[in-house]
């Protein structure tokens, strides 16, 4: 046995924390997408397909470790923001809770002396780190713009490639 009992719930359990942020974004983006702010839009739709890519890298553990895979219900999550503000504040609060929630993962690995699963696991540290400090620039951004003028950061946005090709409804 790979993991225990104990670190496989866990671990399931953040398969949904990560698809439960997957569907979070999608909504931030479709808040952005219906006022034609692409640039906005694309970022959090491209947020979206990287937290389904986590929930992925965590189901792979799971099944390579001989766990078994129990997705776990996952909460709808927020539909409707007042402000591009709120929105980024609210992904900005999302992603603090999940670095610590992958902190808890690793308190779990580190009390089992699991070192696969710490190893496992250190790809999150850093990438919560990345998208913390990523989320808590946009914020920055979208205070300094201002609601009136958040073309200034589909500017920065577009200057920073950080507006990737958005998902069509078209066939
Ligand atoms: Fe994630
Ligand atoms: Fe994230």
């Amino acid at each position: 046995m790979l993991a225990s009992d104990e670190l496989i719930n866990a671990l399931n359990q953040q398969v949904g924390n990560e698809m439960g942020a997957s569907m979070q974004y999608i909504q931030i983006a479709s808040h952005f997408d219906r006022q034609s702010l692409t640039g906005l839009s694309r970022f959090f739709y491209a947020q979206s397909e990287e937290e389904r890519e986590h929930a992925m890298k965590f189901v792979r553990f799971i099944v390579d470790a001989d766990g078994a895979l129990a997705i776990p219900e996952v909460p709808a999550p927020t539909p409707r923001f007042s402000s591009a503000r709120e929105a980024v504040q609210a992904a900005l609060d999302w992603e603090k809770e999940v670095t610590q929630q992958i902190y808890d993962l690793v308190g779990i690995a580190r009390k089992e002396n699991n070192l696969i699963a710490q190893r496992f696991l250190d790809w999150f540290v850093d990438e919560q780190f990345e998208e913390v400090t990523t989320m808590s620039e946009m914020l920055d951004v979208v205070e300094r713009a201002g609601e009136d003028n958040l073309l200034a950061v589909e500017e920065f946005l577009a200057r920073e490639g950080k507006a990737p090709p958005l998902p069509t409804s078209e066939n």
